[in-house]
């Protein structure tokens, strides 16, 4: 029998930011698992340390104490490049403001990150076509972010944080900046996408987003205050839908 490992197991994580001698800090003693195929929802108030956690899960910050294994490895022993490529390769951030960039097409914006992966020209357009396709947006692939919605600005982020197949998904706030129903749409996408197996880390305010999500860890000052399962209320649904 193989055990298999978590995808990222956290051991007593702390982060603490020193500005001009003061020290802050945002996390404290935070240890849990995220198994492969989980979907799950990081909750707190404002300044409860969310997106610091969400930096280290995403290899984009390090730990002050203790350690994150990504599949069993610990990343603070990864060279800086060797970190990058990882990121690069493993994690898909999603951010609430969409983060595109305005002077690229809807394509190019999800071709982006396969660059960073060496993969070629013609690939990569072809991949950001199935990228789009997944998230029901290859029908605008050749519109700029200034024409389209905040929930199709969004849903072509979700295509770019996919494109590279990473092992997992961050998303900080994504319905954050989108009315109710768009956020409801964004979720169900989200819940589509864990139903095929993606691995979901998905911070939110919204305790009606989260009780959408299989499991949720709570943050309060830093610490982990909580961590739930609950039945999803998410029905099946395609994709695309
Ligand atoms: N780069 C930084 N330098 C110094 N302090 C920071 C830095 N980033 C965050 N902090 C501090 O760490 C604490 C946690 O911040 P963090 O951004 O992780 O909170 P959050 O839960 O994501 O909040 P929000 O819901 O408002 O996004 C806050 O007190 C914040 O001021
Ligand atoms: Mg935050």
């Amino acid at each position: 029998m193989t055990a298999t490992l978590p995808l990222i197991s956290l051991r007593s994580v702390g982060r603490t930011y020193r500005t001009d001698g003061i020290a802050v800090t945002a996390v404290r003693n935070v240890s849990f698992d995220v198994d492969q195929g989980e979907i799950l929802a990081v909750m707190g108030p404002s300044g409860s340390g969310k997106s610091t956690l969400m930096n280290m899960i995403g290899l984009l910050d390090l730990p002050s104490e203790g350690a994150i294994y990504l599949e069993g490895t610990n990343v603070a022993d990864l060279s800086e490049d060797r970190r990058s490529t990882l990121r690069a390769r493993s994690i898909g951030f999603v951010f609430q403001s969409y983060n595109l960039l305005a002077r690229h097409n809807a394509i190019e914006n999800v071709a982006l990150p396969l660059v960073y992966c060496g993969v070629g020209h013609k690939e990569r357009l072809g991949r950001a076509e199935q990228s789009l396709e997944a998230v029901g947006m290859l029908h605008r692939a050749h519109h700029f972010p200034r024409q389209l919605s905040g929930g199709e600005q969004q849903r072509v982020a979700i295509a770019r944080a996919l494109i590279a197949s990473p092992l997992i998904i961050l998303a900080d706030e994504p319905t954050g900046a989108l009315d109710s129903r768009t956020g409801a749409e964004i979720l169900a996408l989200f819940a589509a996408l864990n139903q095929t197996g993606q691995t979901i880390v998905m911070i939110t305010h919204d305790p009606g987003i989260a009780t959408q999500c299989r499991r949720t860890i709570h943050l309060h000052d830093g610490e982990l205050v909580g961590d739930e399962t609950q039945i999803p209320l998410i029905p099946k649904r395609s994709v695309a839908s």
